[in-house]
């Protein structure tokens, strides 16, 4: 893939979005930058490679009306987008006996998964049109590939994403769009550092992005990163059901939201 001039992220406020944002602006990337708290955005783009080329949107992803907006104004600026990435995401600990609990699902659900359709559906009519290369990137995560006490909202939710994205990817497959599913292990982010468990394989933020932008231009339908944990998921995966119980059901857990 040669490099691509226009890519679109959500959450690129912080974490594994800003540093996305960095990478794509280091190869001369014209970016449109999506998350709610808009001094981060400026500051970020800012600090890029001609930040005057960038365009940032200070949007709720749940809000589908503002992202559809944003994603047509980021279209129409730049005669199309080549890679879009949604990555926004909020990671909340939930008990399913808890009644105030299930506000938090409908707020992860909304984030994490209805918002990465909500993200990619403005720009499919556009890239069908267009030539060369052309991405949708979900990130989903390794908490996706079985369900972990105290964080049913969360896994829940990512299990889906991986599963919406395969859906996509057979819906575009001869369209030329590739659909790429991205699954993080423990990367080094604000979401991640009140974690009060051991990460194994914790990478930064950067490594990460070098990495995805890689598998990206590739075009991988799915890849785990890094790659160690990607051995983690697939052992994860093969364990039978009274073998993970028994090893996780003692596991610590995410704090709930309000929680110290
Ligand atoms: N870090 C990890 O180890 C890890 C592992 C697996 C998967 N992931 C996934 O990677 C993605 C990025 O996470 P991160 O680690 O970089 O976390 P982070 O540093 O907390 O960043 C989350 C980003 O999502 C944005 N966001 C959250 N809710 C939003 C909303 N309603 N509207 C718009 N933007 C919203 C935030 O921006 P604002 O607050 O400014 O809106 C921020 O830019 C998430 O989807 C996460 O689930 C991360």
């Amino acid at each position: 893939m040669t490099a691509p001039s226009r890519v679109f992220i959500t959450g690129a406020s912080s974490g594994i979005g800003a540093a996305l944002a960095r990478e794509y602006a280091a190869s001369g990337a014209t970016l449109g930058l999506l998350a709610r708290r808009q001094s981060l955005l400026e500051e970020l783009a800012a600090s890029l490679p001609f930040p005057e080329r960038h365009r940032i949107y200070a949007a709720d992803v749940t809000d589908y009306v503002a992202v559809a907006s944003a994603a047509n104004d980021f279209i129409a600026a730049n005669a199309g987008a080549d890679i879009v990435i949604a990555c926004a995401g909020i990671s909340y600990g939930t008990l399913t006996e808890r009644p105030a609990d299930l506000a938090v699902f409908d707020a992860v659900f909304a984030t994490n998964l209805n918002a990465t359709v909500a993200t990619f559906a403005p720009f499919i009519a556009s890239m069908k049109q267009q030539q060369g290369p052309r991405r949708l990137v979900g990130i989903g995560s390794v908490a996706g590939v079985r369900g972990m006490r105290g964080a049913g909202a969360y896994c829940a939710s990512k299990a889906a994403v991986h599963s919406y994205c395969e859906s996509l990817r057979l819906e575009l497959r001869d369209s030329g769009i590739k659909v790429v599913t991205i699954v993080p292990g423990y990367i080094d982010t604000p979401m991640t550092r009140n974690n009060r468990f051991p990460m194994p394989f914790l990478m930064p933020a950067e490594r990460f992005a070098a990495q995805a932008r890689d598998v990206i231009a590739r075009g991988a339908s799915y890849r785990v990163l890094p790659w160690q944990m990607g051995v983690v998921a697939k052992l994860l995966r093969l364990l039978p059901n009274a073998l993970f119980d028994a090893a996780f059901s003692r596991a610590p857990t995410k704090q709930r939201q309000g929680e110290a």
